[in-house]
């Protein structure tokens, strides 16, 4: 599948759906605590949103959601709470990836995995390889993922493969060598649980994202939540460093003031 084009250059179209929708899921601790259960229950539960969230992307046709499980900053949690989620995140892999291949999900992971448990990054390989083909939707999970690896890693690779292009490299050098170059970047980014920040998620491929914010935990955020979420997305007017007045001659309506003569 080649890359669809940065939507900086290629303006979507006004009114359109997102295509790919990009979550910070936040709040599991404080779900927990709220109900005094250790924060790893909250965890537990963020799963089940996880699946509802799949599922009603699949349903609205949505072609890319990305999800971000655990930062490179998320190592600094005490010790217990580190394990128990790569064991939930083991589980959920061995228990979900058939079921995501039978929906026609294809299955990625973006962060450095080298860290990680090499039976995590076996379990992780073979359900990459084993939905590779599917094009329904596109479920990416960021892992041990940080923006600014992301991009250091590319300027790595794209000096790597040009060598000599010193001083006339380009956006569109760098942009093949990002992790998630085989995605556009996302229109829409949630975050839950009310903290109003990226936390070093997607980096250069939020610029021109729009953000949405909300105070539900992630474990609470369900289909109406995304509705919602997407009802908002709907609603705003995309600029792109243009002016209002320009995008509604794009739509074909006459900017006052301007009103043509040769109709
Ligand atoms: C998000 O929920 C999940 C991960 C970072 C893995 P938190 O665990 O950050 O929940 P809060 O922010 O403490 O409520
Ligand atoms: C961000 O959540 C990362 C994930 C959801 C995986 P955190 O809860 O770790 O974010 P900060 O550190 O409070 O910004
Ligand atoms: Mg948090």
């Amino acid at each position: 599948m080649n890359r669809p084009p940065s939507s900086t250059q290629a303006i979507p179209a006004i009114g359109a759906g997102p295509q790919h929708v990009a979550i910070i899921m936040d709040g599991n601790g404080r779900w927990a605590k709220k109900r005094f259960l250790p924060r790893v229950a909250g965890h537990k539960r963020g799963l089940e949103s996880v699946r509802e969230i799949v599922k009603a992307c699949i349903e609205r046709g949505i072609p890319y959601l990305t999800l971000f499980a655990f930062s490179s900053e998320n190592w600094r949690r005490p010790a217990e709470e580190v394990s128990f989620l790569m064991g939930l995140f083991m589980r959920a892999l061995e228990h979900e990836v058939a079921k995501l291949h039978k929906n026609g999900v294809r299955f990625r992971v973006v962060g450095e995995l080298s860290r990680f448990d090499p039976e995590l990054v076996e379990l992780i390989r073979r359900g990459e390889a084993l939905t590779a083909g599917n094009t329904r939707l596109t479920l990416t999970v960021a892992a041990n993922y940080g923006g600014r690896w992301d991009i250091l890693r590319a300027i790595e690779r794209m000096l790597a493969a040009q060598p000599d292009k010193r001083g006339e490299f380009t956006e569109a050098d760098l942009e093949p060598h990002l992790a998630m170059a085989y995605a556009p970047e996302p229109d829409l980014f949630i975050r839950t649980g009310g903290e109003e920040r990226v936390s070093n998620f997607l980096l250069w491929q939020l610029a021109y994202t729009e953000l949405y914010f909300t105070d539900m935990l992630w474990p609470d955020f369900d289909a109406a939540a995304l509705d919602a979420a997407i009802a908002s997305y709907r609603s705003r007017e995309r600029r792109f460093g243009r002016t209002s007045e320009q995008l509604g001659e794009q739509r074909g309506e006459i900017a006052p003031g301007r009103a043509r003569t040769d109709a």
